[in-house]
């Protein structure tokens, strides 16, 4: 059911969105909605023609209602558009991502976290369930992966495409020494996002336990996106500091030096949250004037104060063949430091790119549809 309707008047075709506005439907915008074989290629759903090149003059020459709440929009050019309520609605900004599920934030309270059993990942159903839950809440985790190495990219292709970066298609989190990064030592980890460094940002990290028995070594996550909101509601000068402010991020080693620009809190052209930057050890403020800094630190630490408190984090230990899959940009995780002493604590992670999940839901939903 659609919430916008389609209104004809004389050869005019015009949109009545939900919040009042109309918004007459331009003809070269229904123009390049045509789906016939002469128009579109039917097996990639890929234009057959370049819309540039459409008369500057296109004009409708005729529109009818045949039924079923299809309209028929003929143009002066003999081309034929039918277009319904629901595909206009579908490409309104605000519901581009209409067809995931809502984003729900959330806090640390006793509902026991997403998951699934990678032993029952095979079926389509049980794998848009999972999907379903880590969009919403932009983690999951995925128990019973069988605690070997480069089990962590079997889980990855399920989803999405490992995505290569310096320290490798897969990477090993254990203490090792002369350690390139703080994650290679028995340190703590504040929470924090990966990468913040890289252009773009790594969507969605895996991290796979293959032993953890160590003293310490328990792993925490935090929704940034409940975080921001937050910050947003009781602070919302600090809220906009952290938005406006661009820090640098850098990553140093002897065979790379990675820097990008961006805010602690990034949000989208509609002013809704759309990412989180968020790494103590790596981030560079730039100079600003002293008293701007001192709002932007005085921001920056009551954003912290969020992120740690015992409200919004999840605190928990992995056992050996668990995994944690979670949106790098919206969720911040971390671990408590370990004694490397009481025994090996191992994790290998790797990363995919947003999309795949996404498109595994989309495809999957498709078959869900087609089924019922
Ligand atoms: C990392 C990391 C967490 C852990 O490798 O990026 O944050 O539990 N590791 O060791
Ligand atoms: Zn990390």
């Amino acid at each position: 059911m659609s919430e916008l309707r389609l209104i004809v008047r004389s050869n005019e075709l015009r949109a009545l969105l939900p919040g009042g506005e109309v918004i007459t439907l331009h003809p070269l915008w229904l123009r390049e909605r045509c789906r016939d074989a002469k128009n579109m290629d039917p097996k990639t759903e890929q234009r057959l023609f370049n819309p540039s090149n459409l008369a500057t003059d296109l004009s409708i020459v005729a529109i009818t209602t045949p039924g079923c709440g299809e309209f028929i929009v003929r143009f002066n050019d003999g081309a034929c558009c039918a277009i319904t309520a629901v595909d206009v609605q579908r490409e309104l900004p605000q519901y581009s991502d209409a067809d995931l599920p809502v984003k729900l934030p959330w806090r640390c309270d006793n509902t026991p976290p997403p998951s699934v059993d990678w032993r029952d990942c095979g079926d389509g159903v049980v794998q848009h369930q999972a999907l379903s839950a880590f969009l919403s809440c932009g983690y999951i985790v995925i128990s019973n992966v069988p605690a070997r190495r480069g089990c962590v990219l079997e889980v990855a292709r399920r989803f999405g495409i490992p995505r290569e970066t310096n320290f490798g298609v897969l990477f090993d989190v254990c203490s090792v020494p002369d350690a390139n990064d703080l994650a290679y030592t028995s340190l703590p980890l504040d929470p924090h996002t990966d990468n913040p460094y890289r252009t773009p940002v790594p969507g969605i990290q895996l991290l796979h336990c293959i032993s953890n028995p160590c003293a310490g070594g328990l792993s925490t996550l935090v929704d940034g996106m409940e975080a921001a909101r937050r910050l947003r509601e009781t602070a919302p000068e600090d809220f906009d500091m952290l938005c406006q402010t661009k820090v640098k991020f850098r990553y140093t080693d002897c065979d790379c030096e990675l820097v990008a620009h961006a805010p602690l809190i990034e949000l989208d052209r509609d002013g809704e949250f759309a990412g989180i930057h968020y790494s103590p050890r790596l981030d560079f403020v730039p100079l600003l004037p002293y008293e701007e800094l001192e709002r932007f630190y005085a921001a920056r630490r009551w954003l912290n104060t969020l992120l740690t408190s015992p409200e919004l984090e999840r605190r928990f230990r992995l056992a050996d063949g668990d995994l944690i899959m979670f949106d790098n940009r919206r969720l911040l995780h971390g671990r408590t430091g370990f004694e490397g002493s009481t025994g090996r604590r191992h994790l290998q992670g790797c990363y995919i790119d947003a999309d795949g999940p996404r498109s595994r839901y989309r495809v999957l939903n498709r078959g869900l549809i087609c089924s019922t």
